[in-house]
């Protein structure tokens, strides 16, 4: 007899170790066999099927990962075994200190090497992480907790589901999805304390700290801070906002099997299916081990996450026990880091980077330092804001920081040290590069000279030849690279005094691909008004603004010459934007840089303005006005998209009457056509 809830049981079972399986190939080896999509499918059958027999749902049922109610506060956990924490060592004499006194408590001759009596080590990254211990009965993941005083921690159980590398079952046919289990099969243990070290990835931690940055929050020191912060939330939901990873380096408690080597202990652990570090190696002898020391720290930078040093440990267990434990720490292992991340030094200038998009940018100037073995001289001083917040000033005495292949940061002045006598600083009022005037907006200074500022150049050319712009085919951010690096164009001016020969001249361009740059060149010289406007990569004036200003002015020079207050009178215009817009047209070098696409046959149109405000109106005047002649009246009319009619009908829309209006007066009123005075008029035109 078919049972249909045995089959819906076996189901669930099945798409839950297809989701565990797929989530393993992810998270812990990185490398997916099906689309996301594909993945998403399962998962959204599981949901399916686990909300309508609610009663089916496991705690390690892969859907559970999230979703858990918020804490009041944490439980504590007593650890099995004390998560000890190591000695550390900053030297290589304090290596080999260490390994001479490893061998002395084994009653290995100092002399070994000569016999060839090497200790076997492993040796680790060391993750700037938060230590922390996984529990699993029966292979079922079933708590968690930091390490907290090494005795007790707290239960963060719901929030390590989250991460996503934590598998909520160990793998059964251990060995055989394991890509390097050595052959051997590893019986799964009734009870099994796995230890590691959670941590944020850099990229993960540099986006969180934008992010509060923008909510105005405060930021995290570094990843380990924000790793530790991000499991110690009591509402599980941040904590999976947050893409904690973890990598497991040891264990503690083990009921059912038995290891010989930790070697060994780690080639179990990635055979359960748990994330251990791929960089981990055997290391015979400390020689071996300092190679390894070297190797790491010139590759910190290229790794994803940070890492402060390696992490040594005597590869026997039977060793280990041996040597056995202080209180604190164990004498079979110890940490060999890195050179710091942070250092003091002295600021010898401020100077002013241009970034391309015209933002300035105040760099600090330092005597040349080594911070984690990379010679520093320059920092980030970010803006005004940053240094007024900070008070950095030349001669500063201050501490420098830098993280992973992140550009340098000032942490914060030693005032002690501050000689006397030194001015706050203050970002200039002219580019330091073309001179132009500097205006700030919100936070950021920039410069002002946009289509002029070396700095900007290529960004202006990139933003005036862009597809909504001039809309210049064949000309993509390689070629304005080669173009201005090899001096054919200096600013947008120059792209229309281009030949083919010179083109020909520079380095992957063929004779059809130049002939087809110069005829696209040459189709851009009759743009529409408000492309050309866009065009000029005025702040503030993004497409709509273009379009605004074009149907308000009708020419370039129209704008140009307008002052703030007539850019405020434009209804889309606020003061930003007119300020903007006028300190463009102010700039000389600007100016110059206009003349110069005109002289080179851009063609500046005129536009007829088709939505002004009396678009679509049509007025009759009757009477004489006060301050109008008739012309005068039709014209304001028309600036502002309005007609004007000769006789009375149905489709005048505004009858304009003056004093002694005469019989069109009697006609509108008839036809009950709308009669407004001189003075409403002028309320409505401005
Ligand atoms: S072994 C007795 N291995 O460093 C062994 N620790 O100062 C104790 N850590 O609390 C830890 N990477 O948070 C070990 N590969 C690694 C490690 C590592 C990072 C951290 C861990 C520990 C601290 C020790």
């Amino acid at each position: 007899m078919p049972n249909p809830m045995k089959d819906i049981k076996k189901e669930i079972e099945e798409l839950r170790d297809k989701v565990n399986f797929h989530n393993y190939r992810y998270y812990v080896l990185d490398s997916p066999v099906i689309s996301d999509a594909e993945y998403d499918r399962l998962m959204r059958r599981l949901e399916g099927l686990e909300a309508r027999y609610p009663n089916l749902i496991t705690p390690d049922s892969p859907t559970q990962r999230i979703g858990a109610k918020p804490l009041e506060a944490f439980g504590t956990v007593t650890h099995t075994i004390p998560m000890l924490s190591l000695n550390n060592a900053f030297t290589e004499e304090e290596a080999k200190e260490f390994d001479d006194r490893v061998k002395k408590l084994l009653k290995i001759s100092q002399e070994s090497e000569v016999r060839g009596q090497e200790i076997e080590y492993v040796a680790e990254p060391k993750i700037d992480g938060l230590a922390i211990e996984l529990v699993y009965e029966d292979g079922r993941f079933t708590a968690g907790s930091t390490r907290g005083d090494g005795y007790t921690g707290e239960d963060v159980t719901q929030n390590l589901k989250t991460i996503r590398s934590i598998p909520m079952r160990l793998q059964k046919e251990s060995g055989v999805r394991s890509q390097k289990s050595e052959g051997k099969i590893y019986p799964l243990p009734k009870r099994l304390e796995v230890r590691g070290e959670a941590f944020l990835p850099l990229k993960a931690f540099e986006k969180l700290n934008r992010e509060r940055k923008k909510n105005g929050e405060p930021l995290f020191a570094n990843p380990r801070n924000a790793a530790a912060g991000s499991l110690r939330q009591l509402d599980p939901k941040i904590t999976a906002s947050r893409p904690l990873d973890i990598f497991c380096y040891g264990i503690g408690a083990v009921e059912g099997i038995k290891f010989k080597t930790h070697w060994e202990t780690l080639e179990a652990l990635k055979a359960f299916g748990l994330k251990t570090n791929p960089l981990i190696k055997k290391c015979t002898g400390i020689e071996a081990v300092l190679n390894y020391h070297k190797e790491m720290e010139k590759n910190r930078d290229n790794l994803p996450y940070e890492v402060d040093g390696i992490v040594i440990k005597v590869n026997s267990l039977e060793s280990q026990e041996r040597l056995g434990v202080l209180t604190r720490s164990p004498r079979w292992a110890f940490a060999y880091k890195f050179a710091p991340m942070q250092e003091t030094t002295r600021i010898k200038e401020i100077i002013i980077g241009v970034g391309r998009t015209g933002a300035l940018t105040p760099v600090a100037i330092m005597e040349p330092i080594a911070v984690g073995g990379v010679i520093i001289e320059r920092a980030t001083l970010h803006n005004q804001d940053e240094v007024d917040r900070k008070d950095v000033r030349v001669g500063d005495t201050v501490v420098i920081q830098r993280a992973g292949d992140v550009i340098p940061e000032v942490v914060m002045v030693i005032k002690e040290k501050r000689p006397h006598g030194v001015r706050p600083f203050k970002i200039p009022d002219k580019c330091p590069l073309c001179r132009s005037r500097v205006e700030r907006v919100g936070a950021i200074h920039y410069c002002t000279g946009g289509l002029s500022c070396p700095a900007q150049v290529k960004e202006t050319i990139r933003h005036f030849v862009s597809k909504r712009a001039l809309d210049i085919e064949g000309l993509g951010d390689k070629h304005i690279e080669q173009f201005v690096d090899d001096g054919l164009i200096k600013d947008v001016s120059d792209l229309y005094r281009l030949k083919k020969e010179d083109i020909l001249k520079l380095e992957r361009w063929a004779d059809k691909s130049a002939e087809n740059l110069i005829d696209a060149i040459e189709k851009s010289k009759t743009p529409a008004l408000p492309r050309l406007i866009y065009a000029l990569g005025v702040r503030q004036v993004g497409e709509h603004m273009a379009h605004v200003l074009a149907e308000e002015f009708g020419a370039l020079e129209a704008i140009i010459e307008a002052d703030k207050e007539r850019l405020l009178s434009i209804h889309d215009v606020g003061p930003e934007t007119a300020e903007s817009i006028f300190d463009f047209f102010q700039e000389p070098h600007n100016i110059k840089v206009i003349e110069k696409l005109k002289k080179a046959g851009v063609v500046f149109p005129q536009m007829k303005r088709t939505k002004g405000k009396l678009s679509g109106k049509t007025f009759l005047f009757t009477g004489a006005l006060e301050s109008f002649s008739r012309d005068e009246a039709k014209e304001v009319v028309e600036r502002l998209g309005g007609k004007t009619a000769p006789s009375i009908s149905k489709k005048v829309d505004y009858v304009v009457a003056g004093t002694e209006p005469g019989s069109k007066y009697d006609e509108a009123k008839k036809l009950g056509l709308k009669i407004i005075s001189e003075e409403e008029f002028k309320g409505m035109v401005g």
